[in-house]
């Protein structure tokens, strides 16, 4: 007989391991950033919405398939639909999915942890010139740092639901609200603060259009951790005397939340150093953001707290975004993790050994690919660019597969599983969910116009990303 399934210690416990998952560095300064770039207030309106009305309908189709079958992705897909092959694919593709996104988020995070040893080491001033980033990815240090971030994932999964990701939830995710509140609390008291406030929250509903709606969701969707088969895993370790709806809720919320207040830490730090920011200058990713654009505000702090003060401020900051996305890269490769332990047998330490040389070789080639080695970095171009491993990692995974793995949950949940079966699922644990115009919604928009929103961005991608074409202009 098969131990029996480990489980999250408290529902509190489960609340913070996902939001620990959602909240990401998506949050830190994707959110922010898209949302100034887009119509402000009116950004932010549009993607709450689609946070209500699409996302959390989604988190709960995954949560609830997760916690009925009590397996990973793949398992739920072979239980629910045994033998069934194209179902079979679905569960496959939730397995790699979250393999190769993790992939290009452990190199992300690498490259945080790199940034805060250096800040740490005294070289605020070094990483604030914009050319020491190019610099910094092609220095084979990074393997070190990668290492070092190997290990700190093996050391919270080794522990296993409650005693790694759980625990580690505890600790970083307070800690984390701590920061952010500190560094929110600091960066509103600078001069020409309030002018970045304005920006980020002032509503412009000239600028939404067809690409900015689409972006909203994008970023919504990847921000909820959807699509990747974490909420099915993390849903499977929930005990079925505790209520999923609710916590969906909570966790929808506190990701929002967290995103939401780190709009109030970044633009009053951009405006203060530089009053007449234009939206324009603030580049368009969160990478160019976070490693070439925030170390030089950081650095002008100087004039005013010293370069002891400034260097302390950034390190906050980066530790921050690392506790961020340290339970987002957990929660990533718990998911892998899983399938391999109960399509093997192998012992958790065991299967995170086998993880750890399989997703660490993929890393390893996925970091070369910005100039290190020609070969990975000029891999292959379409749509008229040329694309590194990392790229096509982003362009495949991130931005292609993950709606279309929605969009497979939805129909799932509803066609195959069958409505009555999700409704009870959810019933379990929360009586109160029976009979609710929420409930009502969930099962009208899962079976319905969701499906039909996520086919419509992965065909846009696919266009866009692969043939050059936007379809919705
Ligand atoms: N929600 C995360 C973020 O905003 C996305 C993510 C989760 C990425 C888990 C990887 C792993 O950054």
């Amino acid at each position: 007989m098969s131990a029996p399934r480990e489980q999250f210690g408290s529902r509190l416990g489960f609340i913070l391991a996902a939001a620990g998952s959602a909240v990401g560095i998506g949050n830190m300064v994707g959110f922010p950033v898209a949302a100034t770039k887009n119509g402000g207030g009116a950004f932010l309106l549009i993607y709450a919405l689609f946070v209500v009305l699409v996302c959390l309908p989604v988190m709960l189709a995954e949560m609830a398939s997760g916690r009925r079958s009590r397996k990973d992705p793949l398992g739920t897909y072979k239980t629910i639909a045994p033998g069934e092959t194209h179902w079979m694919i679905a569960g496959w593709l939730s397995i790699l999915t979250p393999f190769m996104i993790g992939v290009f988020y452990t190199v992300i995070t690498v490259w945080i942890i790199g940034y805060l040893f250096s800040i740490i080491g005294g070289n605020l001033d070094v990483l604030a010139d914009p050319a020491s980033f190019g610099a910094f990815i092609n220095d084979t240090d990074i393997f070190i740092y990668m290492a070092i971030v190997a290990a700190i994932v093996f050391l919270i999964l080794q522990g296993g639901v409650k005693q790694g990701i759980e625990k580690a939830a505890k600790v970083l995710m307070p800690a984390l609200f701590f920061m952010l509140i500190a560094l929110v609390i600091f960066v509103l008291t600078l001069d020409n603060a309030f002018a970045g406030v304005e920006y980020y929250l002032i509503p412009d509903f000239s600028k939404i259009n067809a690409s900015v709606v689409s972006a909203a969701l994008s970023q919504a969707f990847f921000s909820l951790s959807l699509g990747m088969g974490i909420m099915i895993t993390y849903g499977s370790y929930l005990g079925r005397e505790n209520p999923v709806p609710g916590s969906a809720k909570l966790v929808a919320l506190t990701d929002t939340a967290v995103a939401f207040i780190a709009g109030l830490m970044v633009l009053p730090a951009v405006f203060s150093f530089n009053p007449n920011t234009n939206t324009a200058d603030l580049s368009d990713s969160s990478i160019g953001m976070i490693f070439t654009f925030l170390p030089k505000i950081f650095l002008a702090l100087q004039t005013t707290i010293g370069y002891t003060g400034a260097s302390l401020v950034a390190a906050v900051f980066f530790l921050l975004v690392f506790f961020a996305a340290i339970t987002s890269l957990v929660s990533i490769i718990e998911v892998p993790n899983a399938a391999l332990m109960s399509e093997t047998g192998l012992s958790r330490k065991k299967s995170l050994g086998v993880l750890g040389v399989l997703m660490g070789g993929c890393a390893i080639v996925a970091a070369t690919s910005f100039g290190m080695f020609d070969w990975t970095t000029s891999f292959t171009s379409y749509a008229g660019a040329t694309k590194s491993v990392f790229d096509i990692i982003v362009d495949v995974f991130y931005d292609t597969i993950l709606p279309f793995n929605g969009l497979l949950i939805c129909l799932f949940v509803i066609y195959r599983w069958k409505r009555h079966n999700f409704n009870e699922e959810l019933e379990s644990g929360d009586p109160d969910y029976k009979g609710s115009l929420f409930e009502k919604y969930v099962n009208f928009s899962v079976g319905t116009f969701i499906p039909v929103i996520l086919f419509l961005v992965f065909i846009n991608t696919v266009a866009l990303k692969y043939f050059g074409a936007s379809l919705i202009g």
